[in-house]
């Protein structure tokens, strides 16, 4: 009895002395990649995803003749890069979805900016509109269907390979665009879209970035699945307080690390602007700030390479106060 605890001690300790670090060392594959591109940001279902037109050293064993679409040969790349990788590098695609447009998206339009970011913001709402963990508007909802109907062609018709893992940060707005986006995909299946906390928006005070209770999300959204983990009342939401840049990027690695813990090749993530960019940054995306329209989707494959021993601890900084207004912001200041 002793033996075996000692032995599943030594177990244990050997799983978790070892972490993953992300590169992007195969380049010249996405449209996405170049900064040239950020003035005008190609749509993603225009354009297959903004997969170029290339060949691949692959190609001479799979289809010397070119004859079959541009993603089909790009998954067999992308499979045999798997296959020469020891098992301590691993390739993944990550398809990033922003959610579709919400009420926090249009509110700041209404205010004077610097009131909605010392005042506004802070606030559940104002008038008709509540932004509080905000709910999709109806172009929202539009972006989502779009979506929708891209995922269901492309899968069929132009060969994407369909997510095998799905993803999603558990404020509405991600949970109504991936509940509309692939509620019904096959690939979905009997899968649930995963509620992970970690991938929410960086918190800069806004009560967008609040979420709602636990009970309140599981029967609006039964395709999800939520970690038993996960606090009935939000936890991370401080009021008046923002996030460092510091502390986000650690969790978004922390993510990052669960998604390579699997074997899946092809995963969809649906966040945020601030996680999508996140996850560009920690994955050394060549074009980290490429812009992210609500709806927009950006696929990337990244490599995930193991290092043995423990993750060095990053010491991040605390939540830090908003700054105060400079002047009164108040009902009055509503610019309608
Ligand atoms: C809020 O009210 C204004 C003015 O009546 C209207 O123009 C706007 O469409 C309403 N917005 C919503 C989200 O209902
Ligand atoms: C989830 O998606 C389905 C299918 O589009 C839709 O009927 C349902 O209303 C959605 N639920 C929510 C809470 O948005």
């Amino acid at each position: 009895m002793r033996f075996a605890l000692v032995s599943l001690f030594l177990q244990l300790n050997l799983v978790s002395a070892a972490y993953w670090k992300f590169s992007t060392d195969k380049l010249g594959l996405f449209v996405q990649e170049y900064p040239s591109v950020n003035a005008n940001p190609p749509d993603f279902a225009d354009d297959y995803l903004g997969l170029l037109k290339r060949s691949y050293e692959t190609d001479q064993i799979h289809d010397p003749t070119s004859s079959t679409a541009e993603w089909d040969r790009f998954a067999y790349y992308v499979q045999h890069l798997n296959q020469i990788s020891g098992s301590s590098e691993q390739y993944k695609v990550l398809y990033l979805g922003r959610h579709g447009e919400g009420y926090h998206n249009i509110a700041p339009k209404l205010f004077d900016q610097e009131c909605f970011r010392c005042y506004w913001q802070t606030q559940e709402g104002s008038g008709n509109i509540t932004w509080a963990d905000a709910s999709l508007t109806l172009t929202g909802v539009q972006q989502a269907e779009r979506a929708r109907d891209f995922w269901t062609t492309a899968t069929d018709m132009d060969k994407i390979p369909a997510p095998e893992k799905f993803y999603s940060s558990s404020l509405a707005r991600c949970l109504q665009t991936s509940n509309i986006t692939f509620a019904g995909l096959p690939a979905l299946g009997s899968k649930k879209i995963i509620v992970d906390e970690r991938i929410r928006e960086i918190m800069d005070g806004c009560s967008c970035n609040w979420r709602r209770a636990k009970s309140e999300l599981q029967p609006l959204f039964p395709l999800h699945s939520y970690p038993a983990d996960m606090p009935e009342q939000d936890a991370m939401y401080k009021p008046g307080m923002s996030e460092s840049e510091q502390a986000f990027t650690v969790r978004v690695t922390d993510f990052l690390n669960s998604v390579w813990q699997s074997s899946e090749t092809y995963v969809s993530v649906t966040a945020h602007a601030g996680t999508i960019h996140a996850i560009l940054r920690i994955a050394g995306h060549p074009n980290p700030n490429f812009p992210m329209a609500t709806g927009q989707v950006i696929p990337i494959l990244v490599k995930g390479s193991k290092v043995e021993g423990a993750r060095p601890v990053v010491n991040a900084a605390g939540p830090t106060p908003l700054r105060a207004c400079q002047r009164s912001c108040g009902p009055s200041k509503l610019r309608r």
